[in-house]
């Protein structure tokens, strides 16, 4: 794929709209912040590393047409539109720090008129998508190792280059492994409810010529005991200090599987994925989604009674001790526990 997900073009931040995938390949230019707020929200742009990059773009949406003419004023008005962003999706790291880095420079700008700092937001913004490209390549080139010519790896919901800038966290752990010439087969979960699995992992991989197949998401436990699998690789949305991981709703199902099964669980994440001002998994906010996208095919025909109770967290958490490792791009994390997370963050 030789476009990027998300961009900042013709003063606007263009996106792949990822809810029309596979079936239709259409940009999105979004102006304004509000229109920016709906696309997280509804998953038009998602996976957390596009979204630390797509928050980053949304704060400079929010404040570019800013009148205020003092620091305190912007300030004010700066933290105002980091706190409703800050309310569209809940569990991805990245969309916090993707904030927090662009609220850094501008602290460090004190002194400088508006319309120079409005530049440093955006100046930021960009750094954040150019650093992201650069790492997961890094996490492309430790991750590779793990592979084998002919190894079989299973993955969920989509991790590639659609949830970052263009080339991805796990799914970047195979294109590397098959840039360098390794053979790999992929099944991918489909991943109920919004099955990013089978519309958006399948889409990139049968893009990039790389073998995948598509499984429905209780298949997992027979294709493991089958022997079909080598490996797990997923991506995170939050990793905290002692490296208990939030990710897609069945990823800890997954990696159960793994222990049980006695095969490799990995997950493939950023820096800017960890949180290590929260102690343990059990602080990670879970995002709860509506119940339509349970009750429904994408909203589109009903599929259980329409007034069916619903449950529909939006991710799990899968225990540091269930990870065999955490490939970053400084470098994999193995054993995973507080200790090596730390080393690891203050390289
Ligand atoms: O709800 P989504 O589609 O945003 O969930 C995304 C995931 O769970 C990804 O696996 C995670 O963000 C890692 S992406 C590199």
């Amino acid at each position: 794929m030789n476009m990027r997900t998300i961009e900042w073009k013709n003063n606007k931040v263009r996106i792949i709209n990822q809810s029309k995938l596979p079936l239709k390949l259409e940009f999105l230019e979004l102006g304004n912040l509000g229109q920016l707020w709906k696309a997280i929200k509804s998953l038009q742009v998602r996976g957390a590393p596009a979204l630390g990059a797509a928050a980053a773009l949304g704060v400079y949406l929010g404040i570019k047409d800013s009148k205020a003419d003092s620091f305190k004023e912007f300030n004010f008005h700066l933290k105002r539109v980091i706190r409703y962003l800050g309310t569209c999706r809940p569990t991805a790291r990245n969309l916090f720090w993707g904030m927090e880095r662009v609220l850094k420079v501008v602290s460090t700008a004190q002194d400088k008129p508006v319309s120079y700092l409005k530049k440093l937001i955006l100046q930021e913004a960009k750094r954040i998508i150019e650093e992201d490209c650069v790492a997961c390549r890094k996490i492309g080139d430790f991750g590779e190792k793990l592979l084998k010519n002919g190894s079989s790896v299973l993955t969920i919901c989509n991790a590639g280059a659609l949830a970052t800038i263009d080339y991805g966290t796990a799914l970047g752990v195979i294109y590397r492994a098959e840039e360098k010439g390794k053979k790999i087969k992929v099944f991918a979960s489909e991943t109920r409810p919004l099955l990013q699995g089978a519309r958006l992992t399948c889409w990139e991989l049968d893009n990039r010529r790389v073998d995948v197949t598509l499984i429905c998401d209780n298949t997992a436990a027979k294709l493991i005991a089958d022997k079909k699998i080598d490996l797990i690789i997923t991506g995170a949305d939050r990793i905290s200090a002692n490296g208990d991981a939030a990710n897609k709703i069945g990823t800890f199902n997954l990696a159960i599987l793994a222990k049980y099964h006695k095969i490799p669980f990995y997950i493939a994440a950023p820096i800017s994925t960890f949180d290590k001002k929260i102690s343990s998994g059990r602080f990670i906010d879970i995002e709860m989604r509506p119940a339509d996208e349970v009750r429904t095919i994408l909203g589109k025909k009903f599929i259980a009674l329409a007034n069916a109770k619903v449950l529909n967290p939006a991710f799990d958490l899968t225990a540091a001790s269930l990870i065999s490792a955490i490939i970053t791009e400084r470098g994999i994390i193995r054993p995973v526990n507080k200790k090596n997370i730390r080393k690891i963050l203050e390289k």
